[in-house]
């Protein structure tokens, strides 16, 4: 984006503005925040901007009024200080001055988005002179604004959220600092079976937490009574053992706040946190570590009994002189509640897409731009 000239331009941002909205409230506004440099560039040189976004996972065809992008463009108006439009059934034609920013409804609400329609794509790239993709949290998806349209646009680059998401996970991934180290928490293995194989692949040592760990200490033959785990994943769970790359707990903090050896879990516990002495042994790791990548928290931190664990990681990775990228929901939501954001030197504004990165996936809307890169 910013080797393309925008002046008097129409110019068509595609952000991740897929923010978390209670009862109407945005309860989390960092992706609303991390987009506006790319919605302010356009501003600044005249251009009539046009900003999109999907929010939640609707229907096509109708607009129920929880997957309205009204709250994010009334927040976008409050930040930049300036009205913003809400447009609705926007594809065949959108009015905006240079100068002026609007934003067009949920995109996933038309037909075809999903499926990448090249024919909604061309109405879509027929709206403006400059296509900017800056939804590096959607990056993962091929749909229609993510995607199909780069083909059509007369321009299609990349906006500065997009670049700096890439620039930040490549350098920590194509030339890490040694030893490179990987923590990765969460509830369900399934979800993150491919990264972890992947991240056994290329990390130094690979810390797993949360239910996920469940699964491997299960695998490792060790008593988990009645904790959250994927029994049918064990196989797949030793594979990624035999690397020799994981790092298990050695203790828990099991249903009723009592600390266990993982020798020791009875048949009625369930395990809602690392040890005191896991996380100080994984403490020292992150300490000696060149390069840390995190994401999942490994306790269920959220009740001040089972965040002990997440929360020394999280200040071991903040004093830690290692270059450190964080990623995910409830990655970043931990790093909220503890304060340490200022301390990490890069947190993706993406889930899904933060872990295909991770898993050396190429992302269709990151390739679709780099298609048109010479262009
Ligand atoms: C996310 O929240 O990870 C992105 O906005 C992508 O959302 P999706 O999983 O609904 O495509």
């Amino acid at each position: 984006m910013t080797e393309v000239p925008l002046t008097g331009k129409r110019v068509f941002i595609r952000a991740d503005l897929n923010v978390p909205i209670d009862n109407g409230r945005i309860t989390d506004d960092t992706r609303i925040r991390a987009s506006l440099p790319g919605i302010r560039r356009a501003l600044e040189q005249n251009a009539a901007v046009m900003v999109t976004s999907h929010l939640g996972r609707p229907k096509e065809g109708v607009l129920k009024p929880e997957d309205s992008l009204a709250p994010v463009a009334k927040r976008l108006a409050e930040i930049l200080g300036v009205e913003v439009p809400l447009i609705s059934n926007w594809v065949n034609g959108v009015k905006v001055e240079p100068g002026h920013v609007v934003m067009l409804e949920n995109c996933r609400v038309n037909k075809g988005e999903k499926k990448d329609d090249a024919a909604l794509a061309r109405k879509i790239a027929a709206l403006c002179d400059v296509y900017v993709n800056d939804a590096f949290g959607a990056a993962h998806r091929a749909e229609a604004t993510t995607h199909a349209v780069a083909r059509f646009a007369l321009v299609a680059c990349a906006g500065p959220l997009m670049a700096a998401e890439l620039d930040a996970l490549g350098h920590a991934l194509a030339h890490p600092a040694r030893p490179l180290m990987a923590i990765v928490g969460g509830s369900k293995v399934s979800t993150k079976l491919s990264v972890l194989g992947e991240l056994a692949k290329k990390v130094d040592s690979l810390i797993v937490g949360g239910g996920i760990a469940n699964t491997f200490l299960l695998a490792a033959g060790k008593p988990i009574g009645k904790s959250l785990a994927e029994p049918e994943l064990t196989r797949e769970a030793k594979r990624i053992m035999a690397t020799g790359k994981v790092r298990l707990p050695a203790d828990v903090v099991v249903t009723d706040a009592k600390v266990k050896s993982v020798d020791d879990v009875a048949a009625g516990d369930v395990i809602l946190d690392i040890g005191p002495k896991t996380a100080r042994a994984y403490a020292d790791g992150i300490a000696k570590a060149g390069t840390i990548v995190w994401n999942g928290p490994v306790g269920l931190f959220e009740k001040d009994q089972f965040a002990n664990g997440t929360r020394t990681i999280a200040e071991a990775i903040a004093n830690s002189e290692a270059y450190s990228i964080a990623g995910g929901g409830d990655t970043v939501a931990a790093i909220n509640r503890f304060g340490i954001g200022g301390k990490i030197d890069y947190v993706s504004t993406a889930g899904g897409a933060f872990l295909e990165f991770l898993e050396g996936k190429t992302l269709p809307a990151v390739a679709a731009l780099e298609a048109r890169a010479d262009d």
